[in-house]
């Protein structure tokens, strides 16, 4: 857990994922819609920012190699997701980290994920790269692939 006077942030359940995933990522679509294949999967973990004990973003972690990618040893970031009136706060940036720095303990090599066009700067910010074309994925639209090498 790492907590300060104004969060914490702390490993969720995939149930609290869900709650902040629907509004943010899957806005007027049923829970059922918010669940990843995976979510469960002993390896996968989902990451929690709370203030004054309410949860406002997560995002979750979970083991996958993409091809475009060498390393052997990769996990992918899904679910990335902070409520609308905290966005822009550097919340986001927080919870990536708490993520990152446990995969990297783990000795994992790369972390990648499927970006939306919108959300290309923020990873940027965080040091992730885009690799490879834009493709769309139905219902929600143009995504980049973004990659970063952890643990150098
Ligand atoms: C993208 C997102 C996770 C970033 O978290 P955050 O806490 O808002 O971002 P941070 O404060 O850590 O970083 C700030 C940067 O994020 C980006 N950002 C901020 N608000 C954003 C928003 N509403 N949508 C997309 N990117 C945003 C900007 O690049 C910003 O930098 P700037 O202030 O210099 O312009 C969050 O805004 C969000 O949940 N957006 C909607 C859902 C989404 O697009 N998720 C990613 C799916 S791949």
């Amino acid at each position: 857990m790492l907590k300060n006077s104004n969060y914490r942030i702390e490993l969720i359940t995939s149930e609290e994922a869900w709650s902040i995933r629907q509004p943010v990522l899957r806005e007027g679509k049923s829970i059922e819609a918010c669940i990843f294949d995976g979510d469960d999967f002993e390896t996968t973990f989902h990451v929690g920012l709370f203030m004054a004990d309410r949860l406002i973003a997560v995002a979750t972690f979970m083991k996958n190699s993409n091809k475009l990618f060498l390393e052997n040893n990769q996990f992918q970031l899904r679910g990335m997701a902070v409520l609308k009136v905290f966005q822009g706060n550097g919340y986001g940036h927080h919870i990536l980290k708490f993520g990152e720095s446990i995969l990297a303990k783990q000795g994992v090599k790369m972390i990648w994920c499927n970006a939306r066009k919108i959300a290309v700067p923020f990873y940027q910010k965080n040091n992730y790269t885009i690799k490879g074309d834009s493709f769309i994925i139905p219902e929600i639209g143009i995504h980049y692939v973004m990659g970063k090498t952890l643990g150098i």
